[in-house]
């Protein structure tokens, strides 16, 4: 049985100080509910201090939520405790994070302070907080840089004071993995209680190994990890929650594991991309959009002989669907055929040399080669069983307070067609018309409206991933009328598809 690891989620509060992606109250508490659905231990909801609405934030995500512990943030300041006990009081499982620097850069430079003066605060804090809550998290701002026997000196005495949990930041990010790791033992091994308090990791990424120095931490006896989904935060960012959970599920011989939910890592990535405005990037372990698309011939061909021949994670269990291959100049024929295959056609021999040749002139020309596009090349007698493009010829919207209604008039080659549908709102009303007017049933898998800049006038990009039975597609559009590039890229997703006009409408 593997010993258990405390997801500290600090998406809310670390991660949401990066200018540009502060969350009004609404948005947090959806992050909060994904959090608590996701199953991490604890929230850190804000820091109640520093802003009116960081406070009302705490308050309304302790009312929310009830799964995980609600948790604030405060300085080694009495004020500050106050405030956040407050905005804690509806909380059903609460916890106060207070600490201060204890590096020499923070102990002088920053608090102009001494080392015996900011123990004893370091103390009267952790004390004070146990007035209000009997959950109190200490952090050692800038441990990663503190001296150790030092550090241990504080570690003591706040676990002393009560403290229930003790973090050991790298805040700025500079630790090598074995000094991290090192650290934690020094205080496993030299802190007199220790065993009365959870140590926990809270790492950065300015040099690109806030993972790797958590996953030290841990394998050194941390046994609370302070995470933020996509590693967003300060500078080059926090842990990625993501990273560890699925390092430990790797890595068995850890034995460590936590409660996450994986299979909704990624829904809960691209919630908290698309609020916070911040792209993931493409090549991002476990929640890029490349992590699981195989574009090298070699490794195309290995995977569809074996999945596990290319990939350490089976996709289904973050939450995606399946691999993707992805047909580039560097395909090679495994690739073509296993999506000529989806496509309907079996080609083998001198047939799919053919194909593969014509498909690597073109694949030369175009970044990516798509569905229509094979469908060319698979010849002349193919090339009369691709529809016709479906264009959008019209579009009228009624929303509001009344039921969500959309007109639709599609081009189907040389038809018109009119439809009206209704739904939950108007993307859902104008998809309800659509379906009607096509023979195939189809269903969208994926949904994503990203802002690209900032304003109500600015253009909205939707991303739609859609599935006919086995067979996947992805549509774009980009427009100031965000309803209207959503049924866009519906469209240009149904076109990839090959959909075909339902008869007799
Ligand atoms: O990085 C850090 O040291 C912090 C503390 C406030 C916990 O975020
Ligand atoms: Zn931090």
């Amino acid at each position: 049985m593997s010993e258990k690891l405390f997801i500290f989620d600090t998406t809310l509060r670390d991660g949401e100080q990066v200018p540009g992606c502060q969350l009004n109250t609404v948005e947090k508490i959806e992050v909060a509910r994904a959090l608590e659905a996701l199953g991490v231990d604890i929230i850190e909801a804000g820091f109640p201090v520093s802003s009116p609405g960081d406070f009302n934030s705490v308050r309304e995500i302790s009312k929310a939520v009830s799964l995980p512990t609600i948790c604030a943030l405060t300085r080694a300041v009495k004020k500050d405790i106050d405030v956040a006990a407050d905005a804690l009081s509806l909380a059903k499982h609460k916890r106060i994070h207070t600490g201060i620097g204890v590096s020499t850069y923070h102990i002088y430079d920053k608090l102009k302070s001494n080392p015996e003066e900011i123990l004893e605060r370091a103390v009267e804090a952790v004390k004070y907080a146990k007035k209000y809550v009997e959950d109190v998290e200490f952090y050692a701002e800038d441990a990663g840089r503190a001296d150790n026997e030092y550090l241990a000196r504080v570690v003591e005495a706040v676990i002393k004071a009560g403290a229930t949990v003790v973090n050991i930041p790298d805040t700025t990010g500079y630790c090598l993995p074995i000094d991290y790791g090192a650290k934690i033992k020094y205080l496993m091994d030299n802190v007199r209680g220790i065993e009365n308090a959870i140590i926990s990791t809270h790492c950065h990424n300015d040099l690109g190994m806030a993972t790797a120095n958590t996953l030290a931490g841990i394998m050194n006896g941390a046994r609370q990890a302070e995470v933020t989904i996509n590693g967003i935060g300060e500078r080059a960012g926090n842990t990625s929650l993501e990273e560890v959970v699925m390092t430990l599920r790797c890595h068995k011989t850890i034995n460590v594991d936590t409660d996450i939910n994986s299979k909704l890592l990624i829904s809960t990535s691209r919630m908290v991309s698309n609020l916070m405005n911040m792209p993931v990037q493409a090549n991002k372990a476990i929640v890029g959009r490349n992590a699981f698309a195989h574009s090298s011939g070699i490794h195309q061909d290995g995977v569809l002989k074996n999945r596990e021949n290319y990939e350490i994670i089976d996709p289904k269990d973050v939450g995606v669907d399946e691999s993707v291959i992805a047909l580039t100049a560097r395909s090679g024929r495994a690739a073509l055929s296993y999506r000529l295959g989806m496509l309907g056609f079996n080609l083998e021999g001198k047939e799919l040399d053919e194909v593969y040749e014509k498909f690597l002139r073109l694949a030369d020309q175009k970044k990516d080669v798509r569905d229509d596009d094979l469908l060319y090349l698979v010849g002349d007698t193919a090339v009369e069983k691709i529809p016709s493009k479906i264009k959008l010829k019209y579009l009228q919207i009624l929303s509001g307070t009344l039921v969500p209604t959309a007109t639709v008039i599609l081009k189907m080659g040389d038809n018109e067609r009119m439809a009206t549908g209704t739904g939950n709102g108007p993307v859902d009303a104008a998809v309800t018309a659509i379906k009607t007017l096509i023979n195939e049933k189809f269903l969208i898998s994926e949904f994503l409206i990203q802002a690209m800049n900032k304003g109500s006038d600015d253009v909205g990009r939707v991303h739609v991933q859609m599935r006919q039975g086995e067979r996947y597609a992805h549509g774009f559009s980009a427009n100031t009328d965000v309803v209207r590039a959503s049924v866009e890229a519906v469209i240009d997703a149904l076109n990839k598809l090959n959909v075909t006009e339902k008869i007799n409408k």
